[in-house]
């Protein structure tokens, strides 16, 4: 197992950041381990459904007509129209990602994807992977909302419909559990992005998080990262091969449904045949 003292990732100066950031997670710290202490719950949280989408643009309506044609999903019949167009959006991201890099379309299978925050993006998952089971693992889990719901109250209501799939509270640092295809959408590789999720900088180790997707992926698996710019997903590029995975390609995505920049970059990766 790649630990990060053995790697040399616990002394790299571009994961220890600046010693402002350094402050800053300690008061994160302080609160994150406060929080872990308290598996609270108010029961599971179901969105009040938009049933239809309401003042959409000419690009966002036709758009999501050819998702919900060639998907078969409403995603606004569970979902208020904000969380469904976020559905729509990341949908569409996973579809011109793989029409650009020209993926092989299977079903079946375990799908686990890392830092799944309250798991809103579920649906979506399990429409385009039509996966055997379907895992989230979230080491926050427990993040409580001003309304009384935690995160873990939220990911139990947007996958009440979808069958075998789970939400795990849990460090994917320490998960061992095999899977076909991995997804992770902006996972943490510098301080920055950290810190604004409010979380202490002990949760900043690409190194040791890439190596346990190395070691879960099963062979001929698929490994699926969305990160934030080309920038972003250089530095995790740069982490991935540490960890002997190998690259089948990247793009930027353009979306139409919510445009943002710096643009997002999918790339995918698979074990190293050793
Ligand atoms: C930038 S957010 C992205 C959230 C979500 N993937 C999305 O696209 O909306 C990164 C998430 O990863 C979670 N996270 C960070 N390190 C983790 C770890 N070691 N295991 C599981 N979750 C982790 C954070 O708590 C946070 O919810």
């Amino acid at each position: 197992m790649l630990a990060a003292s053995s790697t040399g990732e616990g002394a790299d100066p571009s994961l220890r950041g600046s010693f402002q950031q350094r402050v800053r997670s300690h008061y994160h710290a302080f609160w994150y381990h406060l929080g872990e202490r308290f598996a609270w719950s108010r029961g599971i949280y179901r969105e009040r459904p938009a049933e239809e989408l309401h003042d959409l643009s000419g690009v966002q309506y036709e758009r999501i007509a050819s998702l919900q044609r060639r998907f078969r999903i409403r995603f606004e019949q569970r979902a208020t129209q904000a969380t469904a167009l976020r559905q729509y959006d990341y949908l569409d991201l996973l579809d011109q990602g793989w029409s650009a890099l020209r993926l092989p379309r299977s079903t079946g299978g375990t799908v686990q994807d890392i830092g799944s925050s309250n798991f809103w993006y579920a649906p979506t998952l399990y429409t385009f992977f039509r996966p055997t089971k379907l895992i989230g693992v979230e080491v926050e889990g427990h993040r409580m909302y001003i309304n009384g719901y935690s995160r873990h109250d939220y990911a139990q209501g947007y996958i009440q419909d979808l069958s075998n799939t789970e939400f795990h509270v849990q460090d994917y640092r320490r998960y061992c559990s095999p899977a076909h295809i991995i997804t992770a959408w902006y996972p943490f590789v510098t301080p920055a992005p950290v810190l604004a999720w409010r979380l202490p900088l002990s949760l900043l180790s690409p190194l040791v998080l890439f190596s346990q997707v190395a070691r879960n992926l099963q062979p001929h698996g698929l490994f699926l990262m969305v990160n934030q710019g080309r920038e972003e997903a250089t530095i995790a590029a740069s982490w991935c091969g540490k960890v002997g995975l190998i690259s089948c390609g990247s793009c930027e995505l353009r979306s139409s449904l919510r445009p943002r920049l710096p643009l997002p970059v999918l790339s995918c990766w698979i074990r190293s045949p050793a």
